[in-house]
This record gives C-alpha cells, sequence and structure tokens, in this order.
C-alpha cells in the first residue's frame, strides 16, 4: 500500500504519469466517470480549507465514488482528545482512501504508519503539501508546456510557506531551472531548502527583495500569502503582510506569456486588477487541482 506524505514520495516518471492521466481525464472527462465506483474518500480536515477538501471531494465525486469526513478538528471526537493513530484506524473501516490536513508537521505520517487505507497528506502545518505541488506541476505543464527551461520568481512568505518548499523540491528534479526567491528578510527561504535542495542539485538561484528586479527574466511568478496562522507575534504580521502587492503597473516590464501563479487563498498580495490579465492562472490552478487529485486518487487505489 502507498500513501503520499511528501512529495519526494514519488518518484519523477510516477510525477509525469500523474500528470498525464490528469490531462487525459481533462480531455476524456466520461471515460472516467465511474472508475471509483463503490469506493468511499474520507476528508479529514483538522485545520481550514476550501480548495483541498472540497476539490478532493468532487474529484472522487467525479470518479462516481463517495466521500464522507469533518471540516475541522471541533466537529470530530479529536475534541475529546482521540489521537490521530486511533481516528485513522477507525476510519480504515469506513473508508478506502484519507486525505487529512493537520496543523501539527509529521501527522499525516503518523497516521500512514497507523492506517489499513492509504494516507494523502493534505498539508501539514508548514512542513508538506504535496497535493499542492502536483496541481501546480500540472499548471505548468498545461500552461507551459514544459516543466524544465524555466525561471521561477517564487515571492511573499518563503519561510512558512509550506507550498513553495514543496514546489522548490519537486521542480529542483527538472532540467535548466532557475530560481528568483523574492522575500523580505524576515522571511526568507530555510537554510535547508538552500542547502539539501537547491545547492545540492545545482540549481542556481537568487534571493532578493525587490519584486520588480527580475521580473523580465521570469516565466512564472509565483506569489503566496504571508501565512498568518504561522506568526507568534501579531506585530510581525502586520508589518509583513502586504509587504508585496502585486499590480498591473509591477507586471509592466513581464514577459507577455508570464505565468502568475498563487496557491490561494488570496489576501492582498494580488491586487484585483491582475485578474482580468491573461496571464493570471491562479483560478486555473485551482481546478487542475480537482483533476490531479482524480489521478492520485485512482494511483493509490490502484485503479487503472
Ligand atoms: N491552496 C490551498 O491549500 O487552499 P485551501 O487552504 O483552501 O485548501
Amino acid at each position: 500500500m502507498k500513501h503520499l506524505i511528501d512529495i519526494k514520495d514519488l518518484s519523477t516518471e510516477e510525477i509525469d504519469g500523474l500528470i498525464e492521466v490528469a490531462k487525459d481525464i481533462i480531455a476524456n472527462k466520461e471515460k472516467y466517470s465511474k472508475k471509483c465506483e463503490g469506493k468511499k474518500l474520507a476528508t479529514l480536515f483538522y485545520e481550514p480549507s476550501t480548495r483541498t477538501r472540497l476539490s478532493f471531494e468532487s474529484a472522487m465525486m467525479e470518479l462516481g465514488g463517495n466521500v464522507l469526513g469533518f471540516s475541522s478538528a471541533n466537529s470530530s471526537s479529536a475534541a475529546k482528545g482521540e489521537s490521530v493513530a486511533d481516528t485513522v484506524r477507525v476510519i480504515g473501516g469506513y473508508a478506502d482512501i484519507i486525505a487529512m490536513r493537520h496543523p501539527k508537521e509529521g501527522a499525516p505520517l503518523v497516521a500512514a504508519m497507523k492506517s489499513e487505507v492509504p494516507i494523502i497528506n493534505a498539508g501539514d502545518g508548514g512542513h508538506n503539501h504535496p497535493t499542492q505541488t502536483l496541481t501546480d506541476l500540472l499548471t505548468i505543464q498545461c500552461e507551459k508546456h514544459r516543466l524544465s527551461d524555466l525561471t521561477i520568481g517564487v515571492c511573499g512568505d518563503l519561510k512558512f510557506g509550506r507550498t513553495v518548499h514543496s514546489l522548490i523540491t519537486a521542480m529542483s528534479r527538472y532540467t535548466n531551472i532557475k530560481f528568483v526567491l523574492i522575500s523580505p528578510n524576515e522571511l526568507k527561504i530555510p537554510d535547508y531548502i538552500k542547502k539539501d535542495v537547491l545547492e545540492k542539485n545545482n540549481i542556481e538561484y537568487i534571493e532578493t527583495q525587490d519584486i520588480e528586479e527580475y521580473m523580465s527574466d521570469l516565466d512564472i511568478l509565483y506569489m503566496t500569502r504571508v501565512q498568518k496562522e504561522r506568526f507568534f507575534n501579531e506585530d510581525d504580521y502586520i508589518r509583513l503582510k502586504d509587504y508585496y502587492i502585486l499590480n498591473k503597473e509591477k507586471l509592466e516590464k513581464a514577459k507577455e506569456d508570464l505565468c502568475i501563479m498563487h496557491p490561494l487563498p488570496r489576501v492582498n498580495e494580488i491586487s484585483t486588477d491582475v485578474d482580468d490579465d491573461k496571464r493570471a492562472c491562479y483560478f486555473k490552478q485551482a481546478k487542475y487541482g480537482k483533476y490531479i487529485r482524480m489521478a492520485l486518487i485512482l494511483k493509490l487505489l490502484e485503479i487503472n
């Protein structure tokens, strides 16, 4: 049995295979509409979510399966002190596959060690969010038609942003990838990502605080929200939350085929005047999330 806890659990061939299946689902939806008949997905969300939980549920429904679950710790027996390990042992008797989001880093890994059904990490603290990364890779493949030869700007909260850590890890496998890491000093990318991922894989990167400095070089601009829920000090959050606001003016020197991404939810970091720009891909990105999750459910349930 296979789980997905970290994007590193998947080989490059497996990632490419998931992207191919997702593209086939987009092109041939009817072919997949009964693939999961009789199967159930449980969504165990101990932390808030809109896209991840609902796209998982929509994905299972589009595959002909059913869904059950909870959307907050307070509406489950976690509120009475039940452990994650006990919960997944029980849910394994009710569902064939589990998608779990938890504020504690490592909780989905603990769940996987005790579970009799596949566990998908739908986000654990500031750690990992592998299905967001798969969503991002499908978006890049569909919008740029390649996963290599790209200069990628990542902007905002690079310290706490789990989507950024997973994206950099995944993209570092492909050839001729360069990163422009745009953040305030306090929210710089952690040293372990620089050493263990970027430097280890000889990936070229530049760090800057200026969103416009390298704008004309970028093929992709990946904006992120400052992660309020990860801050210990509210004053720091207030000081940093509006550090970057992407607007039409800042895009003046950008390439015509720039792809602007954001895992969403957005707060202020992309002005709504960018939404109508043909380079804004973030709402399409959220939709691609459903298709890659359909491909992942099929893979983990070993359904062809
Ligand atoms: N991108 C993302 O994880 O969104 P949600 O928090 O709404 O699931």
